[in-house]
């Protein structure tokens, strides 16, 4: 089976506490895993260390067989645009229309003078266009982002990983925000885009019902 990460003996400690303990998976390409567990329990905290934001303290994360920790420079960016993370936070920049939002899902491939210009003339509309289109909100194209609602604000950060195509997807409770039928969409073309793309997909959820309809294993 195709590895994407390996974990081994895992820790993580953040201040004076150990917030990861002796962990150990593995997650091949292609898979859906749901993270599940209490608030508290460390589910973000691992998914940044799946995207390299942490480093473990001790024992070692391996990505496509590479140890995560020994890849620095041009060949860690690489590895790292082919990592997409939907954060709890979402990390938008509210001051922004949302397709400057959704067009930073493109900056890992852009020059810094393509991306300034981005800013002040937005490049690549029809492909945020269609973004937006596939999480049903294309008519907020070039609304000002701090005038959404918790769940719009949560499908501008889908459609940024959208356009950003990466392998993997790391999404951290991303349909917390959404009502019942808008969650279920939302996890329909997630795993919809894993599956048509072979894309592998982490996710941390609360709902466990979701856990198990749309993926294909959990973390506890
Ligand atoms: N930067 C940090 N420094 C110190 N402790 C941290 C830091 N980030 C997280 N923690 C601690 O690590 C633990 C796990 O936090 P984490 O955010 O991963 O939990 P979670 O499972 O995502 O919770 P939730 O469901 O509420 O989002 C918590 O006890 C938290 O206080
Ligand atoms: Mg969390």
């Amino acid at each position: 089976m195709n590895l994407v990460f390996s974990g081994q003996k895992i820790s993580l400690n953040l201040g004076d506490s150990t917030v990861l303990d002796d962990l150990n998976f593995e997650i091949s390409a292609g898979e859906k895993v749901g993270l599940i567990g209490s608030s508290g329990a460390g589910k973000s905290t691992l998914l940044s260390l799946l995207n390299g934001q942490w480093q473990p303290t001790t024992g070692e994360l391996k990505i496509w067989d590479k140890s995560f920790a020994k890849l620095k420079g041009k060949r860690r960016r690489k590895i790292q645009r082919q990592i997409g993370t939907i954060y709890q936070q979402l990390h938008l920049v509210d001051s922004l229309a949302v397709v400057h939002n959704v067009n930073a899902g493109n900056l890992g491939r852009w020059s810094f003078p393509k991306a300034a210009f981005s800013l002040i003339f937005p490049l690549e509309q029809k492909l945020v266009q269609k973004a937006l289109e596939q999480v049903g909100i294309p008519e907020k194209m070039f609304a000002k982002t701090s005038e959404l609602s918790g769940g719009q604000k949560q499908r501008v950060a889908l459609a940024r990983v959208l356009i950003q195509d990466p392998e993997i997807i790391l999404a951290d409770e991303p349909i917390s925000s959404l009502d019942p039928q808008l969650s279920r969409d939302m996890m329909d073309l997630l795993v919809e885009l894993c599956d048509r793309r072979g894309k592998t997909l982490v996710i941390s959820l609360h709902s466990l019902e979701f856990a198990k309809s749309h993926c294909d294993r959990l973390i506890g």
